[in-house]
């Protein structure tokens, strides 16, 4: 199998540990907030579903953290997803414990989803996601059964990708793509009408080389 270049095998705990710090999670709140402010002016009931992409989690808990506050002060009741990657189940598969959010362990210990601080993920094309661990604000919402996680492969991944370009006009980076998924096999078990709110972490223009990989047929 062809590997892209691009992020080098150990950047991706350097761009994740910022995210998975929960001043990085508020400061991306603004995101929700404004989500939910735009939802209330269209769907007065506000969200059923909220997806989104979970690395480190701050993308995610941004966008859900205000329907969450919602939620809990009985004005609407959205279920949240975390579309993390089978390659790096940290919801899903990891322990709920203290780790370092680091390789070195330097950081302080985190209360936190983990995978263990030496997880190496297998070299998927969504590097965003190859993380080991998991906010801690994020991660005490799953624990609350607030979140729910739900482990996403590769090519569904991408498929999700090719569907939500020809459709939308937007090439989703490979790290929304998991969120994209996620919502496809969500609509399509449950056809019912419903809100269905889906967090576009990035565009894929830089990723292009990666769905020519899958377009190929190369995994
Ligand atoms: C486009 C994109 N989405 C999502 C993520 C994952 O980070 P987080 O889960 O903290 O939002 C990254 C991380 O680099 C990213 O680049």
């Amino acid at each position: 199998m062809r590997r892209s270049r691009w992020p080098p095998p150990n950047a991706d705990t350097r761009y994740a540990l910022g995210s998975v710090l929960n001043h990085v999670v508020l400061h991306q709140s603004v995101i929700g907030l404004e989500a939910v402010a735009q939802l209330a002016a269209v769907e007065p009931d506000g969200a059923d579903v909220v997806f989104g992409c979970a690395g480190g989690g701050s993308n995610l808990a941004g966008l859900a953290f205000p329907f969450l506050r919602e939620k809990i002060h009985g004005r609407s009741n959205p279920k949240v997803i975390a579309a993390e990657p089978a390659a790096c189940p940290s919801i899903t598969q990891g322990e709920y414990r203290y780790d370092h959010g680091d390789v070195a362990g330097l950081t302080p210990l985190l209360k936190m989803h983990t995978l263990g601080m030496d997880f190496v993920p297998d070299p998927i094309h969504a590097g965003g996601l190859r993380y080991h661990g998991m906010a801690p604000a994020l991660s005490h919402t799953v624990e609350l059964g607030l979140v729910e996680g739900i482990a996403v492969g590769q090519h569904d991944a991408f498929s999700a990708g090719v569907l939500f370009a020809r459709t939308q006009g937007i090439v989703p980076a490979p790290e929304s793509t998991h969120a994209i998924a996620a919502a496809a096999a969500h609509v399509a078990d449950d056809p019912s009408e419903q809100v269905v709110v889906i967090g576009l972490s990035g565009h894929g223009q830089l990723d292009l080389p990666a769905y020519a990989e899958f377009l190929d047929g190369n995994f």
